[in-house]
């Protein structure tokens, strides 16, 4: 755990940060550091067995990397336990504006067989990745549940944008100013390319109404055998109380000065949260808009379970 990134982060002071501003990358808005160097993330060289979970922040990344950790790690909890979810997994295309080490760096220097996160969009994931043929999986979470994470979410990331009021915010995630643009863009072109290339995709609705069916699914992409009880440990582990608990999963290690601890990471973790924050106006715009942007596409979510 006491590694270079986490020393680093440790000595970031109280109130030193200064929220991000966001910056446009071939039409997708991107934390301003990330896109100041683009270039250098842009030809990150994969390797053919690197996996990349890949997602629109807030659909369910955090809990798609411990799974992806008890699978790879045959559901021993203390190897899973080694390192905060941010040590164990390099983000890809984060470029701290703080001192530590980037995200393609630690990602160079990570042993085979790597995994890595990204939240970049189908058409910016660094093209090696396609060219290797790498494994990607692929979490996708309702539009209106994102949004509220999201929020929240920006809300306790003091490297983020400020997201403003709910109202101001919800405005900017339609237009797609947000870190990684268009929510419909993001969830569409993964759709598309599915079955191109080997990707993986899993909505994060389904996870949470049959966690032991999608663990499998994700073994079986995995090419990756465990007996019954190890599942069962996967899925116990894996459940948003025992993410909540766990120390290694739910972030509570990144200092004050990072993340404002008032808010939660693991928040509610449920399907359907948006009706207790969308107006009726603002459900209404939202699916007029929704209706437009998701035209003509067979990828569906459900918003409640
Ligand atoms: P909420 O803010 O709705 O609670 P990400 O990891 O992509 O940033 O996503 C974070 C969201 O996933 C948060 O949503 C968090 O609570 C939820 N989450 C994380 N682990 C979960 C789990 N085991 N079960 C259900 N939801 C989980």
């Amino acid at each position: 755990m006491e590694t270079e990134l986490y020393k680093s982060l440790k000595e970031v002071p109280k109130g030193s940060l200064e929220r991000s501003s966001l910056k446009s990358v071939e039409g997708v808005q991107l934390l301003h550091s990330t896109a100041d160097n683009w270039e250098k993330i842009a030809c990150f060289q994969a390797k053919p067995d690197d996996l990349l979970i890949a997602t629109f922040p807030k659909a369910g990344t955090t809990w798609m990397q411990e799974i992806v950790d008890m699978i790879n790690n045959d559901g021993d909890i203390e190897k899973c336990r080694r390192a905060p979810t941010y040590i164990r997994f390099p983000f890809l295309e984060f470029w701290s504006p703080l001192p530590t080490p980037k995200g393609i760096e630690r990602a160079a220097e990570m042993p085979s067989p790597r995994v890595f996160k990204t939240h970049l969009p189908f058409h910016l994931v660094p093209k090696s990745f396609w060219e290797q043929n790498c494994k990607v999986i692929y979490v996708a979470r309702n539009a209106k549940d994102t949004a509220v994470s999201y929020y929240f979410f920006d809300k306790m990331n003091l490297i983020q944008p400020d997201p403003g009021t709910w109202e101001e915010y919800l405005q900017r995630f339609m237009q797609g100013n947000v870190v990684a643009g268009s929510w419909h863009d993001h969830v569409n072109a993964f759709w598309e390319k599915k079955d191109k290339y080997r990707i993986l995709y899993i909505f994060y609705e389904k996870l949470k109404e049959n966690p032991e069916r999608e663990i499998r699914n994700v073994m079986a992409f995995l090419e990756k055998e465990l007996p019954d009880d190890i599942v069962q440990k996967i899925v116990n582990h894996t459940s948003f109380t025992a993410m909540k608990e766990n120390h290694m999963s739910n972030y509570s290690t990144l200092p004050d000065s990072i993340f404002d601890h008032r808010f939660s990471f693991m928040r509610k973790g449920d399907v359907g949260d948006w009706k207790n924050h969308f107006t009726v106006a603002q459900n209404e715009e939202f699916e007029d808009d929704y209706r437009k942007k998701m035209a003509g596409t067979s990828l569906k979510f459900h918003f409640e379970l």
